[in-house]
């Protein structure tokens, strides 16, 4: 069969490329890949920054955020020939840490955890994948293509999650969240804030074309300029852009007794003394907590899901903004200015 992979830790050293069909070991339902969304981490794999081969392999078949229809459900009765299904992405240590054991991977302690397509296991760019049934999630019907979406709210269920529970350290009603990045994590959050009634106001550099508009669609405000302008006091921030400068802003922006949760990875700049010392006195008078948020549990990919099937199909469907074949692979990594998400599609719905 057909498969993308990489040399992790190697630029440039994508293939479409003949493999032999997955592993048995890799678990017992058989499925056909449908389509696979396109995230910064893969770009991130493929420049060569990122990303670990399974053990004893050279490469790895990328991509994580699965789409795929079951072939042979193998000895599992929940699912049938024919389901729509995504794969979970992290996999526990095999230590377990205590997180892991107890299901937590998102929160693994030790950093052993393995990740589809990412690390040490393999990915869902192949024409075919394996999946053990307790890691595949059935994908409601009715969103077809859209099931494509599910890795990513599943990464902004956990970080809302988080952000509830943090706020029952105390008296808070939370009415006013910013999200910060228009990305598709971002949108997401915007999304779900927004069916969670929440008064939305997401914040990103365009200042025109799709991204605006999809916020306006949502009911949600749309600024273009600087954290510090948007006119309102946020109760929490879902950071999603990774930079600097909106980090620090965000961290100055946030309410009393409000919580910055960041999603977004950065690189890069140098911290200053006593910028992080400004910092961390707007944190301290103000009772807030920043806190970071990766990955998602079994929990997050229930909850994504009762989302996704409850959203908007027309408004979702307008996230996705380019599909190629995965022939074409190279053009789905490379970005477009007005790209939301890309999904490389292997298969018809
Ligand atoms: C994925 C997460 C993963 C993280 C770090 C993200 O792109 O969505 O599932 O944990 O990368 O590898």
């Amino acid at each position: 069969m057909k498969a993308i992979t990489v040399e992790p830790m190697k630029s440039n050293s994508a293939l479409f490329e003949e493999i032999p069909e997955p592993d048995v070991r890799e678990g017992s339902l058989l499925v056909e890949a449908v389509a696979v969304g396109v995230c910064g981490t893969d770009v991130e794999i493929v420049e060569g920054k990122y990303g670990w081969a399974p053990e004893g392999a050279k490469r790895l078949v990328l991509g994580h955020e699965s789409l795929g229809r079951v072939i042979d459900p193998g000895y599992s009765k929940a699912f049938k020939k024919g389901d729509l299904v995504a794969g979970i992405v992290r996999r526990p240590d095999s230590v377990p840490c205590p997180a892991c054991a107890v299901g937590e991977w998102d929160m693994c302690r030790n950093g052993q955890y393995t990740e589809r397509g990412i690390k040490q296991i393999h990915g869902f760019m192949s024409e075919r994948w394996r999946i053990e049934p307790e890691y595949a999630i059935k994908v409601e019907p009715s969103l077809g293509l859209l099931g494509v979406l599910l890795e990513p709210t599943t990464v902004i269920a956990k970080a809302l999650e988080q952000v509830v529970f943090i706020g029952r350290r105390a008296f808070w009603e939370p009415r006013t969240l910013l999200v910060t990045g228009a990305g598709p994590i971002g949108l997401l959050a915007a999304l779900a804030a927004k069916m969670f009634g929440l008064d939305v106001h997401v914040l990103d550099r365009m200042e025109s074309g799709s991204k605006p508009d999809l916020v306006r669609a949502l009911g949600a405000t749309y600024h273009s300029g600087r954290v510090q302008d948007i006119g309102v006091v946020p109760d929490a921030i879902i950071e999603c852009t990774g930079v600097g400068q909106v980090i620090s802003d965000s961290i100055q922006a946030i309410g009393s007794s409000g919580t910055v949760c960041l999603t977004g990875v950065g690189h890069g700049g140098v911290i200053t003394a006593d910028a992080t010392a400004n910092i961390a006195a707007a944190a301290v008078l103000k009772n807030n907590v920043i806190v970071g948020s990766v990955n998602a549990n079994k929990r997050h990919w229930y909850k994504a899901g009762n989302l996704l099937a409850r959203a908007d199909r027309t408004w979702l469907t307008r996230l996705i903004t380019r599909i190629e074949r995965p022939e074409d692979f190279t053009k789905a990594l490379a970005r477009q200015a007005d790209d939301i998400k890309v999904v490389i599609q292997f298969a018809p719905v």
